[in-house]
């Protein structure tokens, strides 16, 4: 089946299905590899959190990619009578998706940016700092590296919250309501008719 680029009201396009699940596996390797990393500054712990810091600063470029995408292409409406708390509540999670897939990476950025760090990114080039904020001194910049890693490791739980919950949600349209929600977010799919 050919799917177009562009969402239609029926699914999501090619470029909207590609963003997320892009976006998805990246944001959950993220997750996983920086759990996963052996604590104290080991030459294993460097590489991971090399690793972490570019993957996270692809997903910041997605994720705005993703927004722009969206925003000229008018996305699928929610399913025929779903009840309007669950309406809301798709919504909303949605919206908070989108909120912490550009400030986790951002929050990233800007603790790396205050104490002059500028990550590799995989060893192609150095991702320069956020302009306005490298510029601190050591004792400023100390001080606002505590807050941004603060606010990132905060956001970041949250999105590990919020995961489960969004899958579950998936599930919940496909195997109970047995409509097209996750059908049409996957690609090769044929829709089920009449829901
Ligand atoms: C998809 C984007 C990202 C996600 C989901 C994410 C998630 C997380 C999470 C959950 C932690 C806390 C781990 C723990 O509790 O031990 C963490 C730590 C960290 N992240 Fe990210 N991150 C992302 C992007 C970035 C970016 C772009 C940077 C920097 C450029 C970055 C730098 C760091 C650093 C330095 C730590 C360690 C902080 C500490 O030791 O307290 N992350 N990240
Ligand atoms: C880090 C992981 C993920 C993030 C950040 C994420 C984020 C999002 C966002 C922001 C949307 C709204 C799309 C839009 O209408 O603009 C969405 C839609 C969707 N996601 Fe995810 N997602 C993730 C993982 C998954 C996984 C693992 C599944 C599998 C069940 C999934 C299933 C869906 C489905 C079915 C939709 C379409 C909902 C609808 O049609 O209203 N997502 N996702």
């Amino acid at each position: 089946m050919n799917t177009p680029a562009h969402d239609l009201p029926s699914r999501y396009g090619a470029v909207a299905m590609t963003l997320h699940w892009l976006i998805a596996a990246a944001i959950i390797l993220n997750i996983i590899i920086v759990l996963a990393a052996p604590e104290g500054r080991t030459p294993l712990h460097m590489a991971i959190m090399s690793f972490h810091m570019a993957l996270g600063l692809t997903v910041l470029v997605l994720s705005i990619l993703r927004l722009v995408w969206r925003g000229i292409n008018p996305v699928p409406p929610p399913p025929q009578g779903l009840a309007p708390l669950l309406r809301l509540a798709g919504a909303a999670t949605h919206h908070l998706l989108y909120g912490l897939m550009i400030a986790i990476p951002l929050a990233g950025w800007l603790m790396v940016s205050v104490n002059h760090f500028t990550p590799s990114w995989f060893g192609l080039f150095a991702w320069p700092a956020i302009p306005g904020f490298g510029g601190l001194d050591k004792a400023a910049g100390h001080g606002w590296h505590e807050t941004f890693e603060t606010i990132h490791v905060v956001l970041g739980w949250a999105m590990i919250i919020l995961i489960p919950a969004h899958i579950m949600a998936g599930l919940y349209h496909h195997v109970l309501r047995k409509d097209n929600v996750l059908l049409r977010m996957l690609p090769g799919t044929r829709l089920r008719s009449g829901v």
